[in-house]
C-alpha cells in the first residue's frame, strides 16, 4: 500500500484537518495519563513549521451520536495546551459555523480543536454527508490516529477520501514498526501472546501461526491449550469449550513449522490474591485444588533461549497475572531480555494492545523496546490480519 506522508503535500497556507487520537483517560476532570496528547506534537509542529494551520478532529468516548457534555473535548483543553505549549481555540462543533468561527479566530501559531466527532450520528455511520461537512473547513487531511483506524468513521475514512491526503507522523512510525514486525520483518519472528481468553485472540493466534516461526502462548489463555492437551489445570482460568480450537490451532502451526511455546512449568496458588503462598511444579502437577498463575522459570529460560535466536519480536498481552506480585515474574523477565537483547542491536522489537504497555512499563522495559503502539483494539487487528480503514483510505 502506498501513502503520502507530510513530506509529500503541500502546507504552506493550508487548513489542515488533522485527525488525532486523544482519548485519554481521566479522572476527576484532570487527564490521568497524556501519552497520547504527547504522541501528536510532532505533527502539529510540523505541520506548523511549514506554515500550515492545525484543525485538530478527535473523538472522545462512545457518545453514541448524541451531545454528551462529560464527553466533551473542552475538558481537555487545559491538557492539550500544557502539552502542546500552544494556545488552543475551541471550536463547540467539529461541523458548521461554530467550527468556521473557530478556525477564523485562530492566529498564528495557535491551534484549534473541534468539538467530539462522535457527538454526530454520522461519525460512526461514516456518513458521507458529515464528512463533506468536515471537509469543507479545510484544505487538506492529515490522519494522525492509528489507535482509531480500525474504525470506518466519517472522520477516519470518507473524510480521506475527499481532499489531499497524508500519514501524519505518528501513524508514518506507527506503519513502519508493523510492517517490520509483521509485514516485512528480519527472520525469525517471535510472537509472544498472552491474556486471558483464547476466544478473543483466536483470529490473531490463526493469523500468525502461518506468520512467525515462533509463537509464545502466556497467560490464561494457555491453561486452555493444555486443558486441549490432556493436561489437567485444577481451578485455573481456562476456557474448556474451547479446546477443539486450540488443538485446531496447534495443527495448523505444526503444518506452517510454527513452534509453539506453552509452558513447561508453572507457578500454583490457591488464590487470585497479591503475595498467595504459591510453588512452582512441572506442568503435568497442578492439583484439582490450584490455580496456575506465571510461567515457571524453566519455560522463562526456554522462551529467552528461543528469543535470543530471532531477529524480531512482537508482544501483546503479558504472560501471568502481571497486577499481582510476585505472579508478574515470568513477564518482567522475558520483558527485560527483550530489552536487553534490543539495546544490545540484537532484536528488532514491537509491542502493543491493552495491558501490555502496562505490563512492559511495569517490567521497566518499555525504554528500550524498539517501537510501542499507542493502540489497543487497532493492534489487535492489525495483528489478526485486517485491513484497517482509516489506513486503507489513505491509500493514493
Ligand atoms: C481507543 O481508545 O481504543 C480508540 O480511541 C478507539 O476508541 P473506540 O474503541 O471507542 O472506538
Ligand atoms: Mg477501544
Amino acid at each position: 500500500m502506498a501513502w503520502n506522508s507530510l513530506d509529500d503535500v503541500a502546507l504552506a497556507g493550508k487548513v489542515v484537518l488533522t485527525r488525532v487520537d486523544i482519548n485519554v483517560p481521566m479522572e476527576d476532570g484532570k487527564v490521568t495519563d497524556a501519552t497520547r496528547i504527547e504522541k501528536i506534537v510532532p505533527t502539529v509542529e510540523d505541520i506548523i513549521a511549514r506554515g500550515g494551520k492545525v484543525v485538530l478532529l478527535a473523538h472522545f468516548d462512545r457518545p453514541k451520536g448524541k451531545v454528551v457534555p462529560e464527553m466533551s473535548l473542552s475538558r481537555i483543553v487545559p491538557a492539550v495546551e500544557a502539552v502542546l505549549k500552544r494556545k488552543v481555540v475551541f471550536g463547540t462543533d467539529c461541523v458548521g459555523a461554530a467550527a468556521q468561527t473557530a478556525i477564523a479566530a485562530s492566529g498564528p501559531g495557535e491551534v484549534v480543536l473541534l468539538e467530539n466527532t462522535r457527538f454526530h450520528a454520522g461519525e460512526e455511520k461514516n456518513d458521507p454527508a458529515l464528512a463533506a461537512d468536515m471537509a469543507r473547513l479545510g484544505d487538506v487531511y492529515v490522519n494522525d490516529a492509528f489507535s482509531a483506524a480500525h474504525r470506518a468513521h466519517a472522520s477516519t475514512e470518507a473524510l480521506a477520501r475527499l481532499l489531499p491526503k497524508a500519514a501524519g507522523r505518528l501513524m508514518e512510525a506507527e506503519l513502519k514498526a508493523l510492517d517490520a514486525a509483521l509485514g516485512n520483518p528480519a527472520r525469525p519472528v517471535m510472537a509472544v501472546v498472552g491474556g486471558a481468553k483464547v476466544s478473543t485472540k483466536l483470529e490473531l493466534l490463526g493469523n500468525l501461526v502461518s506468520k512467525v516461526e515462533h509463537l509464545v502462548i502466556g497467560g490464561g489463555m494457555a491453561n486452555t491449550f493444555l486443558v486441549a492437551q490432556g493436561i489437567e489445570v485444577g481451578k485455573s482460568l481456562a476456557e474448556r469449550d474451547m479446546a477443539d480450537t486450540a488443538r485446531e490451532i496447534l495443527a495448523k502451526a505444526k503444518e506452517a513449522g510454527c513452534k509453539i511455546h506453552l509452558p513447561v512449568d508453572v507457578v500454583v496458588a490457591h488464590e487470585f490474591k497479591a503475595n498467595a503462598p504459591s510453588s512452582i511444579m512441572v506442568v503435568t502437577a497442578c492439583p484439582a485444588d490450584g490455580m496456575i498463575l506465571d510461567a515457571g522459570s524453566e519455560t522463562v529460560a526456554r522462551i529467552k533461549a528461543a528469543m535470543s535466536q530471532c531477529a524480531t519480536l512482537i508482544w501483546n498481552g503479558p504472560l501471568g497475572a502481571f497486577e499481582l506480585t510476585p505472579f508478574d515474574a515470568a513477564t518482567n523477565a522475558t520483558a527485560k531480555e527483550a530489552a536487553r537483547l534490543t539495546a544490545a542491536g540484537h532484536l528488532i522489537s514491537v509491542a502493543g494492545g491493552g495491558d501490555t504497555v502496562a505490563a512492559l512499563n511495569q517490567a521497566g522495559a518499555a525504554d528500550d523496546f524498539t517501537f510501542i503502539s499507542t493502540a489497543g483494539g487497532a493492534f489487535l487487528e492489525w495483528m489478526e490480519g485486517k485491513v484497517l480503514p482509516g489506513v486503507a483510505a489513505l491509500n493514493v
